[in-house]
């Protein structure tokens, strides 16, 4: 199993960080226990946290009321603690399905793990998906999972070692490595918030109709065999992948016009492309044909969409050393 290296008990002052994420394939199905296959991207949220007068995130005194997650997380692993100061900065767009919450959620569990003595990976990961859990109220433990474990990861799936398993009252996630084939993704936020628990509650509702079963194994074996190609670098036949799981998204009704805006934007200069986290707005994921990334950034950015380039982080949630 990865672990830590040892954290000396420490005091604060201390910052840290927390990637971002991208679901390839199993979004929404992960929650119902199906596989997921994510990789935790190089946009960063970083905290600095420090001992002071008044507990504040970034200058709000009621940020314990105003912010779900700050509040479980000092609930959760600052209980009885002194009051702190906590400034987030963070590339990372928010409600856009790449991961904002869960690097909140990770850069906070490993400052205020580190700051009672350190914490190793996988209890990290349990920490940092009860705080998001805890916040949200649904979902699944895969956001977390990636940004603690950097680089590609398989949830309920893939046949790599397993790196820990996340539970909940009534649930268990494997977290296993998945190879990274080493490829360019294109991210695009459509600027459209949304929730990720109302989302999340109403593909739930979907899927307890009387065809939800057969739509849930549909995303299974998307997801089985997305991650066995990817692991294998098989980029045809992931593409092909990448388009059926948008198709089952899509009939579960997180697509969004502005989304399938972009879908149809892409298509000239990429391989395949589909909405990417909770859907009902956020981002989508493009695998760009080679030698046409830049075209399909501006194809992109043409159709309204804010679009990155980016590279899989294979570092994940850490302190930062000043
Ligand atoms: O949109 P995001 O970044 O909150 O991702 C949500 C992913 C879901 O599978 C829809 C929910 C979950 O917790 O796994």
């Amino acid at each position: 199993m990865e672990e830590l290296p040892p954290v000396p008990a420490r005091g604060l002052p201390l910052s840290s960080r927390a990637p971002g994420k991208c679901i390839v394939f199993g979004e929404h199905a992960v929650v119902h226990g199906a596989p997921e296959l994510v990789f935790a991207i190089d946009l960063y949220t970083q905290v600095f946290v420090r001992t002071d007068a008044r507990t504040r995130l970034n200058a709000d005194e009621e940020a314990t009321a105003r912010n779900a997650y700050f509040r479980t997380a000092l609930e959760g692993l600052w209980a009885g603690g002194p009051s702190i100061d906590v400034r987030a900065i963070s590339r990372i767009p928010r409600a856009a399905g790449l991961g904002s919450s869960a690097a909140f959620s990770a850069a906070m569990a490993v400052a205020l793990g580190a700051a009672t003595g350190g914490i190793d990976r996988p209890t990290l990961a349990q920490r940092s998906f009860e705080i998001e859990r805890g916040a949200q109220g649904v979902g699944s433990a895969g956001d977390t999972s990636a940004v603690v474990g950097g680089g590609f990861l398989a949830i309920n799936g893939g046949s790599g070692p397993l790196l820990w398993t996340v539970r909940a009252d009534d649930r268990v996630w494997e977290v296993r490595r998945v190879a990274d084939p080493g490829w360019v993704w294109v991210v695009a936020h459509s600027g459209i918030p949304r929730a990720t628990g109302d989302a999340v509650r109403a593909v739930g509702r979907r899927l307890s109709a009387p065809d939800g079963p057969e739509l849930l194994e549909e995303f299974r074996r998307v997801a089985v065999e997305g991650i066995r190609a990817v692991g294998a670098g098989e980029r045809a036949r992931v593409a092909e992948l990448i388009e059926r799981n948008q198709e089952l998204l899509r009939e579960v009704g997180v697509s969004h016009p502005r989304l399938e805006a972009l879908l149809e934007a892409a298509r000239p200069a990429a391989e395949a492309a589909k909405l990417t986290g909770a859907g009902a707005g956020g981002s989508i994921v493009a695998l760009p044909t080679p030698g046409k990334e830049a075209e399909l950034v501006r194809r992109l950015a043409r159709a309204g969409g804010l679009p990155f380039v980016v590279r899989p982080s294979t570092e994940g949630a850490a302190l930062v050393e000043p």
